[in-house]
């Protein structure tokens, strides 16, 4: 979704605008803009550029405007097209009032119909511009009084950050479904969609909570709800480091998120698995006697996250025996409800701000049942709004296809499945010291894949001719295969759909012939024999197969037309092998053709609005 920040300090505003605006593009990127109070002139100077971040940063460069308060804004379309009138900042009818918002005004049609008549001129198509103009009807003075009355007649979602020209030294934020925080430095303040914005000024965040404003001057940041009452806010250190969100070297983010992926698992093992497979979280310390209260397992999650999800659904019921099942949590939030306090909910996000899957969570933990949130991000809105979380400590992820926190979430899901396996007790001590062991090894396992770059590199070169693909997989290779699928898709536009072998002759494979590869991931597992008769299948149909085998596997050597070796492992730690392998292989075809793959058309790193 849209990145916004805010700056007041003794530097100049657009340089830090401009680089926080850089580290948050991943959020949209169809056009930004900038507004600054620009000091002695009376005046706010807004620059805007009706494409990606770097265009703004060009304009700015040949007039660069001077002044200690600003904020700015990447945007990701919802209303109205990415044209220089719509990109934010927007401003009141005189341009006192300068506001970024990241969300949608619901009731924005109707307030707007209120405005005009009240005299208002609007210019943009934006929902957003009726923030300023309401902001401006309500201004007798008081600027943050003004907010506070125009934010409690606004329905839906923002993060807003604000300015005006009436007080020099006052920058505001506020937040309603969409998240928020502000950065604390030496004499300087930053509001900002995400830490990632603001780390290289500081690690002292305040994360606003949900209706929550915070009034930021050189004396310090107060917060309070939206009708001013004073809330105690939490200040927290992040331990991210500046360089984990720089690319390092690397011509993608993509691409080194892929290989911190042996770090990433590492790091979600971390001080939670000892070698007889006992199982223990920090921040979700359920006792044995409560877990096993649990008789089912819902699994909520989006895009990626949602084939995490599947995973977890398939490991959950094998080693813990438990019925669960992952759902679309935008599908799950319209449905009719039936978990309850038997109910375990797992909602897995990396950002922890993903709309559907927050309403997925409030609607679960509503019914009573336990919550618990698996995210990457230390404070976000899944993990404040759950009763135990499970953090993957994967450090920033920056390029908008998940790579290292999708292989986090498998580990995580696996440690959970454990965890309740043992608790349920169905799990014996050499099952949980066999899988204890697989997972240690990993990290040293997923780095022999990513020795293998070169030759899946040669493959993507030579499959990015084709325009269609099928990836297939069974059990847990499925899950895998529609996230592989995934991954091509949002990265190379190509068309790329996933099936489970034993669908795939129920429809699917209709598609295929000489033009239509078909990605086979036929590693070693309960069904791996199933999947060589899929393969069968498809050669039949003339379809070129990619195989993925396990070393040492040349079962299919004269069958596939091309056959990827993956370290020879369990059926879980394989899982996440093949994944990483996928990953490379939809890297490379992108990147062969051309396109932008840190930044793909139409899609947004996280999207805070339904
Ligand atoms: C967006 C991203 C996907 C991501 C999904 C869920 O659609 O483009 O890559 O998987 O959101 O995000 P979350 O932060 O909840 O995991």
């Amino acid at each position: 979704m849209c990145g916004i920040i805010g700056y007041l300090g003794d530097r100049e505003a657009t340089p830090v605008l401009m680089d926080g605006l850089k580290r948050l593009e991943y959020r949209g990127y169809d056009s930004a803009g900038v507004a600054v109070l620009q000091q002695g002139a009376e005046m706010t100077s807004v620059t805007k550029s009706e494409a990606k971040v770097d265009l703004l940063i060009a304009k700015l460069q040949d007039n660069m405007p001077s002044g200690r308060l600003g904020i700015g804004h990447t945007r990701w379309a919802t209303h109205g097209k990415p044209t220089i009138v719509n990109a934010h900042p927007h401003t009141d009818c005189y341009g006192r009032i300068s506001v970024v918002h990241n969300g949608i005004i619901e009731n924005f049609a109707e307030l707007k119909q209120e405005l005009e008549a009240a005299g208002h001129e609007f210019v943009s198509d934006t929902d957003t511009e009726v923030v300023p103009h309401l902001i401006e009807q309500y201004y007798k003075g008081d600027f943050l009084s003004a907010v506070r009355q125009a934010l409690q007649r606004i329905r839906g979602a923002y993060a807003l950050a604000m300015f005006s020209l009436e007080d020099p030294e006052l920058l505001v934020g506020a937040r309603l479904n969409a998240p928020l925080v502000v950065g604390i430095g030496e004499g300087e303040y930053f509001v900002a969609s995400d830490i990632t914005a603001i780390i290289p000024y500081t690690k002292k965040v305040l994360i606003l909570g949900e209706g929550e404003m915070a009034a930021v001057t050189p004396l310090g940041s107060t917060v309070t709800t939206l009708d001013g009452l004073p809330v105690e806010a939490k200040v927290i250190h992040v331990d991210w480091d500046v360089s984990q969100a720089e690319k390092g070297g690397f011509p993608h983010f993509m691409l080194k998120e892929i290989q911190e992926t042996p770090e990433a698992v590492s790091n979600a093992l971390r001080g939670r698995l000892d070698e007889d497979g006992h199982v223990s979280f920090m921040e979700f310390n359920a006792s044995d006697q409560h877990l096993r209260r649990f008789e089912e397992v819902r699994l909520l999650g989006m895009g990626t996250s949602l084939h995490a999800a599947m995973v977890g659904e398939n490991v959950i019921e094998d080693w813990a025996g438990i019925p669960a099942r992952a759902q679309d949590a935008s599908e799950f939030r319209y449905r009719r409800p039936t978990l309850g306090e038997r109910t375990l909910t797992v909602v897995i996000t990396q950002s922890g701000e993903t709309a559907d899957t927050l309403v997925g969570l409030r609607q679960a933990r509503d019914r009573g049942s336990l919550t618990v949130a698996v995210t990457n991000v230390v404070g976000s809105t899944a993990a404040r709004d759950s009763d135990g979380a499970i953090y993957l400590h994967s450090g920033p992820e920056i390029g908008v296809a998940s790579t290292k926190t999708f292989i986090a979430h498998l580990v995580s899901q696996y440690l959970l499945a454990l965890r309740l396996a043992t608790a349920h007790g169905r799990v014996s001590l050499e099952r949980r010291e066999e899988i204890a062991r697989s997972l240690k090894t990993l990290p040293d396992e997923i780095r022999r894949v990513l020795a293998n770059h070169k030759e899946i590199a040669r493959l993507a070169h030579h499959y990015s001719r084709f325009r269609n693909f099928m990836y297939v997989g069974r059990g847990l290779n499925h899950p895998v295969a529609l996230e592989g699928a995934l991954k091509l898709k949002e990265i190379s536009y190509l068309h790329a759909e996933g099936s489970s072998g034993g669908e795939l002759k129920h429809g699917p494979i209709a598609l295929l012939d000489r033009d239509f590869p078909v990605v086979a991931i036929c590693t070693d597992c309960a069904t791996k024999e199933k999947m060589i008769s899929n393969v069968h299948e498809v050669v039949a149909r003339d379809a070129p197969v990619l195989a993925l085998v396990s070393e040492g596997d040349h079962n299919l050597d004269d069958l596939a037309t091309d056959v990827i070796e993956v370290p020879a492992a369990d059926e879980a730690a394989s899982a996440i092998l093949s994944s990483v392998v996928l990953q490379l292989f939809a890297y490379h075809v992108a990147v062969e053709l051309g396109c932008d793959v840190d930044q793909p058309r139409n899609l947004a790193k996280s999207v805070t609005v339904e």
